[in-house]
């Protein structure tokens, strides 16, 4: 349904090679497969300079017509989605694809009751309930970006990015069970609001009426508006470069940076990738285990699958919760086929041993991925023996929120899966490896700076509202290039393996953040006058966070210090980006020019004290010497 349909190597090297001497052709032949109101007029239009990027101009459609409307005809009965809640002996909710589309359509009219417009930026902040999915879906029917925060954002997190992009109106639910936690997401969602002029109203899921908190003229009840709200909502026309949403998303400076991604592209994008990559066939249960709160989320448990046509399922709670056996619990109830995880779950539930497993049935699975870290040897093997009983090809999926969907992978059982690898570029990317000087590295068996040098549908086309953020952070480093921040090597057989960030971003469970955003909440500490972040190899989230802070008094309580250090990283970020370590330092290591030397506090914090290489530059060597010895 999504286009091109690889189902062996000749497929494969045929589709690559079409897509490297002729790119309009390739995604023309693609794109052609999905539903438009209107066909483009120029395939595309590129530059990496500015960088200015057009796909399929002139072309109008709905991404929800093709998600939804399309398969009425043939697929009104199939099962869209399947939601299992966070308490295991709760009523697992499915929707068919008419009755998904129902549900969209009337929540799309409630927004327009509310006065969203093409256009209107909407916060979505909520759980992984089905009603969450409605919420994407209901913004794109009427051509509002939907702008979703992760439900694990403090206010002030929320209010920086609601800020950022002018949202009208919020989307919440009035609480969220996760685990044996119950959070009160509407509070939160009050607090940051104090600080937002651009939001006019605010629309609310509650389970009981009677305990929501409304304020008056801005605050609505869902229920009370949909109950008289039509389930007929016609799609609204976009042309293809509109943005179809925004996400935010961590660099290596300054605060997040909101990620565009227009409704063409990325719909060919998202639909092409999840097609191949997992080879779905109908009728296929997909389960992704992302929250919607990230871009893995957005596009492989909402977009991908359900622009195929496919049967997505998505989960409320966590894996260890009420036991550590719930995702295999899930995978034996539903019968999951494909099963998309990230490898921090994968290396916490190694932990619990494989006794657990034994009693599930895992057999209907038949595609294992894994996605957002590097998946290291051991965790891949065990994924791949215990989980996928050494019968189901696993594919490691190097991406980005940038962009939009999939791009170096081993595409389920057809090119070459090897641990640790995230393996051959997909059909229609084109990576490459950099060395210092932005020169391409030639041949095999080489490792440098993981950039692509030809766009494809998918790649963000800006940093809302600052292009010029855009430009600096993405197509500044390497002239004509898109840089990912990422190492990587090209082993002797060709495939990409993928090293991790080289910029001063780190990756903790998968979730992204910049040293310099969390050595700022740490700094708004009054007790604390610097600080510094790195990031260190941890056994379950890949990276942890390690904190060196210098306090403003000679005479502070370390203890309390480190306590004020987590508090401020718990209210400007989020609960998401706790500090894994923290040491109280005098001084840090910094050249003659004031710039903090990383390089020596990450070897500090791997331990390893004895390759600290050279030292001479700093203004102080002395202070390195006190910090392993823990002199405050
Ligand atoms: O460092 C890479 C790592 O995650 C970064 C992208 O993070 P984010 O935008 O949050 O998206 C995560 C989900 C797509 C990359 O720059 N990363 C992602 N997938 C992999 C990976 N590193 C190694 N192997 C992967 N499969």
């Amino acid at each position: 349904m999504a286009g091109i349909h690889i189902r062996n190597i000749e497929d494969y090297n045929e589709a690559y090679a079409l897509s490297i001497n002729n790119p309009e052709k390739f995604w023309e032949d693609i794109a052609s497969e999905f539903q438009w109101k209107k066909p483009w007029t120029k395939t595309l239009e590129w530059n990496f300079i500015e960088p200015k990027i057009k796909w399929f101009e002139g072309g109008v459609l709905n991404i929800t017509e093709n998600c939804l409307d399309r398969h009425l005809e043939s697929a009104a009965d199939k099962l869209a989605l399947i939601w299992e809640p966070n308490e295991i002996e709760g009523s697992t909710l499915k929707y068919t694809y008419s009755g998904l589309h129902k549900e969209v359509c009337r929540m799309a009219n409630v927004l327009k009751e509310l006065g969203v417009k093409k256009g209107d930026r909407i916060c979505i902040y909520m759980p992984m309930v089905p009603e969450l999915t409605f919420a994407l879906l209901a913004c794109a029917r009427i051509g509002a970006i939907h702008c979703v925060i992760f439900a694990g954002f403090s206010a002030d997190s929320i209010a920086g990015r609601i800020n950022d992009c002018g949202c009208s109106v919020v989307i919440t639910s009035e609480s969220m069970s996760r685990g044996n936690k119950k959070i009160a997401l509407k509070t939160i969602i009050d607090e940051a609001i104090d600080q937002c002029q651009t939001v006019e109203k605010v629309l609310v899921f509650a389970d009981t009426k009677s305990t929501v908190q409304l304020k008056k003229n801005r605050d609505y009840l869902y229920i009370d508006l949909a109950s008289n709200a039509s389930d007929v909502c016609p799609a609204e026309p976009m042309d293809a470069e509109d943005p179809l949403f925004i996400l935010y998303t961590s660099g290596s400076t300054g605060k997040p940076k909101g990620v565009v991604h227009t409704c063409g592209g990325y719909m060919v994008y998202a639909g092409y990738t999840f097609a191949n990559v997992f080879q779905y066939k109908h009728p296929e249960i997909f389960w992704c285990t992302a929250d919607i709160g990230w871009v893995t989320g957005h596009t492989y448990s909402l977009y991908g699958p359900l622009l195929n046509g496919a049967t997505t399922l998505i989960f409320e709670g966590i894996p260890t919760y009420p036991a550590p056996d719930r995702f295999w619990k899930i995978i034996e109830k539903h019968k999951v086929n494909i099963f998309y995880t990230a490898p921090t779950a994968i290396r916490s539930l190694m932990c619990e041993g494989t006794e657990i497993i034994e009693p599930y049935d895992l057999s209907s699975l038949k595609v294992l991925g894994s996605v957002g870290e590097p998946i290291n040897e051991e965790a891949w093997h065990w994924y791949n023996e215990n989980i996928g009983n050494s019968d189901c090809p696993l594919t490691d999926t190097w991406w980005q929120t940038e962009t939009g969907g999939i791009m170096i992978a081993s595409i389920a059982g057809i090119t070459p899966s090897v641990p640790a690898h995230a393996g051959l570029p997909l059909p229609g990317i084109q990576p490459v490896l950099l060395d210092a000087d932005g020169k391409e590295l030639e041949g095999n068996d080489v490792e440098g700076y993981l950039a692509i040098k030809f766009p494809w549908p998918g790649i963000l086309r800006t940093t809302w509202g600052d292009h010029e953020r855009c430009r600096l952070n993405y197509f500044d480093t390497f002239k004509g290039y898109y840089f990912s921040g990422d190492g990587a090597k090209r082993t002797a057989e060709g495939l990409y393996r993928i090293i991790g960030r080289v910029d001063d971003v780190i990756n903790v469970s998968g979730h992204r953040f910049g040293t310099a955003e969390i050595e700022n909440a740490i700094n708004e500490s009054a007790h604390i006058i610097e600080s510094a972040v790195v990031g260190y190899p941890h056994d379950i989230k890949g990276q942890g966070i390690y904190a060196f802070v210098i306090a403003s008094s000679k005479d502070s309580d370390p203890e309390l210090l480190k306590k004020e250090a987590e508090e401020m990283v718990m209210k400007y970020i989020g609960k998401i980006a706790r500090l894994d370590k923290i040491q109280v330092v005098s001084g840090l290591p910094k050249t003659r020019s004031g710039k903090i030397m990383r390089r020596i506090l990450r070897k500090i914090a791997e331990g390893e004290i004895n390759n600290l290489g050279d030292t001479s530059t700093l203004l102080d060597p002395g202070v390195v010497d006190l910090i392993i010895k823990g002199v405050v």
